[in-house]
Formats: structure tokens, sequence, C-alpha cells
């Protein structure tokens, strides 16, 4: 049994929002989590302005405004330290041209990030040293990995907050602090964190960071966003740009580039509508629960998974410690996107990577979907 937390959650009443819940068991929000009425509705609502009015550019650029509002809302941050960006390979790769030229340019990557992470900073070769942070030999990394390699040559650290593969959460701020003793800049990709977790950029000092919607917040791809601290957005000149990301989109100078204030400069061309819209419903939902109770929740449901799998003889590859990892808890399995097909033939969605089935549930499953998945995943091993 999980510890009772119907004080921080009602999680029959979350459940009412989502109505998938109602036939399956939706355990794949490493990957995409479960569809809300309100985000539903939210995209029809685009579709059916430009159905019925044609044209709705206001009301269009009000929605992903709205986003963009609510999603700084989220993570502790000024609105105007805040860029809209199509992918957070999108941001990365408008980070990674922004400091071209700088004195240092020695750029550390951890080997737990998202591949995509990698490509676009070893595609920046020509201008940067890049080099990688490994795991340890206990398979994560720790504030000693970090100890020991980021020196004062280190322009940038990138790293994840939580790992896409195994669920492993770094403690940020201690991060930070290693990383800005060097005086060198932290940026971390929170596509694995947003939604699932508390994120306060100002309390860790993150000087950049990354998230989409696909994952933990309740959205959809195509959208993403990137907070620019304040006190450095102005220092950085973007070469992934457009006139989006001018002071004046409007005043159609082709003539001159004349970037935009603080983090909007990192805009680009025109925002991804329909995307905005489900990520304004997406955000809002979330921002109306306390993301420490959440956490709390969540943490139930890891160890949950955990002495569920262990007693049932699987291998956990993901840290024992749930104050260590997110929601995602990574179980070996050969075969894992053959086991991933089945148990969706049963209806239980979860996502495999590699060598691992994840089971990464949210705020709206219950003790009875991690035991229930769990038992059906046992039986393909
Ligand atoms: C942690 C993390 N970063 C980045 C990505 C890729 O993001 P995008 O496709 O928006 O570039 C993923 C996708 O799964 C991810 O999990």
């Amino acid at each position: 049994m999980i510890n009772d937390v119907s004080q921080i959650l009602d999680v029959s009443k979350i459940r009412e929002g989502f109505p998938i819940l109602q036939e399956k068991i939706q355990l794949s929000s490493c990957s995409q989590s479960a569809l809300h009425v309100d985000v539903k509705a939210s995209i029809n609502r685009y579709v059916q302005s430009w159905e019925e009015q044609g044209m709705n550019w206001e009301g269009w650029m009000k929605a992903c405004e709205n986003a963009r509002l609510e999603f700084a809302k989220m993570i502790n941050a000024d609105v105007s330290e805040v860029a809209i960006v199509s992918s957070v390979s999108h941001a990365v790769s408008t980070v990674a041209t922004s400091f071209i030229n700088q004195k240092k340019n020695k750029v550390f990557v951890t080997d737990f990030d998202f591949p995509t992470v990698g490509h676009i900073w070893l595609s920046h070769r020509d201008h940067y040293n890049v080099q990688f942070i490994n795991k340890n030999e206990s398979n994560f990394t720790n504030l000693e990995d970090y100890e020991q390699v980021v020196d004062e040559e280190t322009l940038l650290v990138s790293t994840s907050h939580v790992s896409f593969y195994d669920g492993y959460k770094q403690d940020l701020k201690k991060v930070a602090n290693i990383v800005h003793e060097r005086g060198s800049y932290l940026f971390v990709d929170a596509y694995q964190s947003l939604g699932q977790c508390e994120i306060d950029v100002k309390a860790t000092d993150i000087d950049m960071l990354a998230a989409g919607l696909q994952k933990y917040a309740l959205g959809i791809p195509g959208i993403a966003f990137l907070y620019v601290k304040k006190e450095i957005a102005e220092t950085l000149t973007p070469k992934i740009t457009g006139w989006f990301g001018q002071s004046n989109p409007f005043a159609f100078d082709i003539k001159n580039v004349d970037y935009a204030e603080h983090a909007k400069r990192f805009d680009s061309g025109t925002f991804p509508m329909i995307n905005g819209f489900a990520a304004e419903a997406a955000l809002k939902i979330l921002n109306q629960w306390d993301s420490k109770g959440i956490e709390q929740y969540l943490q139930e449901l890891s160890r949950l998974t955990i002495s569920v799998a262990e007693e049932r003889g699987l291998t956990v590859k993901s840290p024992k410690d749930v104050t260590k990892k997110g929601s995602n808890t990574a179980i070996y399995v050969v075969n894992a996107p053959e086991v991933e097909g089945k148990l969706r033939g049963e209806g239980i969605i979860v996502s495999a990577r590699n060598d691992v089935i994840r089971i990464a549930p949210h705020f709206y499953n219950t003790e009875e979907d991690i035991r229930k998945a769990i038992a059906a995943l046992a039986k393909y091993m």
C-alpha cells in the first residue's frame, strides 16, 4: 500500500478529466501523457476559429502568449525570460549558436542527456571543444563527477534534470553551484521533469532551461519553451533567429537585425499555434496543482513500482532511492519494444527504450494501475 496522499491530491477527481483512463491504463508519461478534456477542447477551439472566422491572428497569438506565461509560472521565471521554440532540439540549437566567439569554448554534455543534445553540440565542433561527462561505476552521475572535470576553461555544462532512460534525477542547485564556481553556464534539459515535479529556476539558479510539452506536461509535440536568465539573455546573439526574435517583427525591415529584449530574442518564426492552444490548456491544468504534491505522490508510486517489480524478480535499472529519481521506473526487458506492443494489446500503455520498459505514472495513475501493469509485464518475461 502506498502512503495516504489523499490530502495532497484528489486522484479520483483528477482522473475524471482523462477519459482514456476508463478504458486503458496509461503509464507512458515519459513519452506521451494522457489527453485531458480541456486540452482537446482547446485544440478544437483553434480548429473552430479557423473554420468559422477564417483567420484570427490576434486570438491565436494570444493563446501562445498565455502558454508562455503559464510556463514561466510553472518554473518560477518572469515571462520576459521565456522564449517560444518548436522543440527541445530547437532550443539547444539556438543556445549553441549564441555562445560562438566567447573567450572560453569548452562544453560538457552529460552522457545520459537525450542524444539530440549530443548531436547538436557535436555539430558545432568547429566552434566548441565538446566533451562528455560519463556515468560513473554506479551507472549514474554524481556531484563529484562534475567536480572532477568542470574547470575554469569550461564555457557551459549541459545536463538533464531527469534522465529519459532510467529516470535518474539530479539536485540542480548543487550542480549549478559547482558549475558557477568555475565561472561556467548551466543549461538544463527539463523535458523529462516538467509537469511531474517542482522546477524553480530562481531557487536552483539555472542559467538556461528548455522543455517541451509531450511528456509529463500533458501537451503535444511541436512547441517547447526556452528559459534564459534575465542577466544573460541580452549578452547573447542567437544565430537561429527570425522576425519574431526582432524588437519589432512588424517593422518589416529586411536590412537590419535588431534583436528583441530579454529572452524574446530567442523567438524565431510564427508560433506553432495549434500546439500553443494545447500548451495553454495543459499548463493551466498543471498549474492548478501543487507541483510538490504531484512529486510526492509520484514518489509513492515509484516506491510501489520498485517493490512490486522486485517481488516478481524483475530487474530495476532506475535508482532505488525515490528521492533520486523521477516518476519513470525502468525495468530491464531484453525485447522491450516487442513487450511494449504486447502490453498495448492488453490496454496497458508503457514505453520501451532499448532494453527497458519504462513505467512512468502521472498524477492520474493509481496503485492498481501499477500492480496490473507489473503483473502483465512479468507474464512476458
Ligand atoms: C529529455 C529529452 N530531451 C529532448 C528530447 C527530444 O526533444 P525534441 O524532440 O523536442 O527535440 C526528448 C525526447 O524524448 C527527451 O526525453
